[in-house]
């Protein structure tokens, strides 16, 4: 079974791994019509797109998923047949602040983006796909042993988990209610290119190329899958066309450390590519108060998507790393006109130290 998407929305399109999707696929399929909406929140950022911009079959439409008129006459103009959902809030650290943006936006959002859908498409659901965009963080957390399967029952532990697990939630009745033609993957944390300096790996290296600390939350013994966020799109374009409707794939890297060796690994790279002395950024690191209700581990099991679809990650975490760090010592620009101020000092006011 494939399916060949042609007028299709990407919702998020101008944050970390939406540009990054629209890289990878905007010039591998020129026959196709790529739509970005995107809010252009804090998380959103048009420069991530300036290799796309000028080409025939990439658009860019500023709205709110969450809008229900803005989203019908969306449909209604460029008569879609495919969905691929990127947009949401996306950090854990910012829904312990605020959840009910994330219920808005992720929830509502989803939901709004589901019924202009199934309006849209009610006549040619056999033409069409939904493709959503998941986390493996609605599974809840691990212990030491074992890994997540499609099958694993959900337990989300923070506001953004919940917040996924619902949408997550609607996409699935829509199918089993209405028939709706969907495709979910839920992935582990991505990194590489593009990515706000918020999340771990590129605050670490921001605050390394400053000489600012850095911060560690508990003891840095909480465990996450590494995957390298160009491994994830291909393997986000190989199920689109290629899963069968209402399939669910986890997508991993299987690249498992604990969040202190990552920030030494990460760290001794940085020092290398900067020929600083070997160690030197080691120094930064301050471990501070722990996340309230830090989910330990997460593992998945991405033995389905190897087997069926074939598809295998081209980096492991050392290349990864390598990869990374070179990509932000080259866009330092970039890095400067996304460090947004809001960001500053955001771990001392939540979590204090320790
Ligand atoms: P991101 O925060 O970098 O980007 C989110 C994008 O959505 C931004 O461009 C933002 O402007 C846009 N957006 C936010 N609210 C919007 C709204 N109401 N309407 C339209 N656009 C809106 O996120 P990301 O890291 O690229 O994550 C993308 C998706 O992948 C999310 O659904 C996230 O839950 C999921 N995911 C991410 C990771 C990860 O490691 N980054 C891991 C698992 C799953
Ligand atoms: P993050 O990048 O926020 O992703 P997620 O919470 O979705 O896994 O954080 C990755 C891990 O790093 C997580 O266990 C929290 C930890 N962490 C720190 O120790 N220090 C930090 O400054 C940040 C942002 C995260």
């Amino acid at each position: 079974m494939s399916f060949t998407p042609s007028r299709i929305l990407v919702t998020g399109g101008a944050g970390f791994i939406g540009s990054n999707y629209l890289l990878h696929c905007v010039p591998s399929y020129p026959a196709a019509q790529f739509v970005n909406l995107d809010l252009l929140t804090y998380a959103g950022n048009l420069a991530n797109l300036r290799q796309i911009e000028s080409l025939e079959n990439y658009h860019f439409e500023r709205g709110d998923v969450a809008d229900p008129v803005f989203i019908r006459s969306l449909f209604e103009r460029w008569q879609f047949d495919t969905v691929v959902h990127f947009a949401a809030e996306s950090h854990v650290d910012r829904s312990i602040l605020d959840p009910g943006e994330f219920v808005r936006t992720n929830v509502t959002g989803t939901l709004t983006l589901l019924q202009a859908a199934k309006e849209a498409w009610k006549d040619r659901f056999d033409e069409c796909r939904f493709h959503h965009i998941s986390t493996d963080e609605v599974f809840g957390s691990l212990g030491l042993e074992g890994e997540f399967r499609e099958d694993t029952a959900y337990a989300p532990r923070s506001p953004y988990a919940a917040s996924k697990a619902a949408a997550d939630h609607l996409v699935r009745s829509f199918g089993t209610t209405y028939g709706f033609p969907y495709v979910m993957t839920n992935t582990s944390n991505n990194y590489g290119p593009f990515q706000f300096p918020e999340k771990l790996i590129p605050l670490v290296i921001r605050n390394a190329s400053e000489r600012k600390e850095i911060p560690v939350y508990g003891k840095g013994e909480n465990i996450r899958d590494w995957l390298y966020v160009t491994d994830h799109c291909e393997a986000l374009d190989l199920v689109l066309r290629q899963a069968a409707t209402e399939d669910t794939f986890l997508i991993g890297g299987s690249q498992e450390v604990t969040n202190l060796d990552l920030v030494h690994l990460l760290l001794d790279v940085y020092d290398r590519q900067t020929s600083n002395e070997p160690g030197r950024s080691r120094e930064l690191i301050r471990f501070v108060g722990d996340r309230p209700g830090h989910d330990f581990r997460y593992a998945l099991d991405s033995s389905p998507i190897q087997n069926r679809l074939g598809w295998t990650p081209k980096h492991d975490l050392t290349s990864g790393l390598e990869a990374t760090v070179a990509w932000y010592l080259d866009n330092q620009e970039w890095m400067d006109a996304i460090f947004g101020k809001d960001y500053l000092a955001y771990y001392e006011v939540q979590y204090g130290n320790r």
